[in-house]
């Protein structure tokens, strides 16, 4: 057997009015590790935890968090996770400590033991100092701690962080990475959305970039960064030409852009020699004129912006299998 799976989404998909939220999505974090769902706005990610956080129902699919089937056991999903939204949802005129007892007397914990736990969370956030001050006067960092303390109030197996440090500085960025490293060093499963790639890096077991709604690439970081071992592959036609994102998408690890003037094609691609040769060949065999065409080494940041097509219209990508080796 494999190791134990704590989340598991087979083929989730939802769709709202015209947009395709999520698009058979398919993941799994194995107990004790943390999934970094990277992507930009828009792509899903908060979409996909308000699922697996039982709040939404997918139109198609099922999704297991520690077993339990979210949509027909979403009770007991629920009695298993933690969830800190991209919005904070703590009571502004409480101070950090009240809300955190708050929170453990709505989950039926005798308030001795409220307390207890939320003296023992302000403390783990370093949050004691303001413990007894309103969260209205709260710094943008210090809510972000308070919110994540407010979902471990009842020690939470499986925890979704959406966006947990969108917004915070440096400082207040690192903390909560030192947080979250705390917490699966204690055995807590993570589901983890980020837009950034740093991030990502810095803290998931395994990665999955999802723009659009589907999951574009998926690897350990290794993985995505030995992507920056391949290289980028820059196409100049002398004229748009229909068959050509799907001729360079052949070379490609992810997805192809293509930019509105329909002459230039950009897409990531495994290094190999004679690879602008196969290119040029394949082009011309599709009836292509090229004007030009080069290749170089890509950045971190171009993999996932090429990945993702972010600098470029979404209906001039064309998607192809992206699974980064
Ligand atoms: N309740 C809703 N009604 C209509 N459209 C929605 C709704 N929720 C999400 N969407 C759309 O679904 C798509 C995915 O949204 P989602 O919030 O999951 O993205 P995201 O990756 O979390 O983005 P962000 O980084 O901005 O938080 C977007 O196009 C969004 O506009
Ligand atoms: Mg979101």
């Amino acid at each position: 057997m494999n190791q134990q799976m704590m989340i598991e989404a087979a083929a989730l998909s939802k769709r709202y009015g015209d947009t395709q939220a999520l698009d058979k999505v398919d993941l799994e974090v194995p107990a004790g590790s943390i999934l970094g769902v990277l992507g930009p706005n828009g792509a899903g990610k908060t979409t996909g935890v308000r699922i697996l956080t039982t709040l939404t129902a997918p139109d198609s699919g099922r999704a297991w968090v520690a077993g339990h089937d979210v949509v027909t056991d979403a009770p007991a999903v629920r009695r298993k996770i933690g969830v800190t939204g991209q919005d904070a949802t703590l009571d502004e005129a409480l101070t950090g400590r009240q809300n955190l007892v708050m929170v453990g007397q709505l989950s039926r914990l005798p308030r001795s033991q409220a307390r207890s736990r939320a003296a023992e969370l302000l403390g783990l956030f370093e949050l004691d100092d303001a413990a007894d001050r309103v969260v209205k006067g709260y710094s943008g960092g210090m809510r972000r701690r308070l919110d994540l303390a407010a979902s471990l109030v009842m020690r939470p197996p499986v925890l979704f962080l959406d966006e947990p440090t969108t917004g915070l500085d440096p400082t207040g960025r690192q903390r909560m990475w030192g947080v979250i490293r705390g917490l699966v060093s204690e055995g807590v499963t993570l589901w983890l959305t980020t837009q950034y790639l740093d991030e990502a890096d810095a803290l998931a077991d395994s990665i999955a970039v999802i723009d659009h709604g589907r999951v574009i690439a998926q690897g350990t970081p290794r993985e995505l960064k030995s992507a920056t071992g391949s290289q980028l592959l820059e196409v100049t036609l002398s004229a748009p030409h229909a068959g050509a994102a799907a001729t360079v998408a052949g070379f490609a690890l992810g997805v192809v852009t293509v930019s509105d003037d329909g002459r230039r094609l950009r897409a990531v691609v495994r290094s190999e020699s004679g690879l602008a040769t196969a290119v040029l060949r394949a082009l011309d065999a599709a009836g292509a004129l090229v004007d030009d065409i080069a290749i170089h080494q890509p950045s971190l940041d171009d993999v996932f912006a090429t990945l993702t097509g972010a600098d470029t219209a979404a209906e001039s990508s064309a998607i192809v299998e992206g699974v980064l080796a």
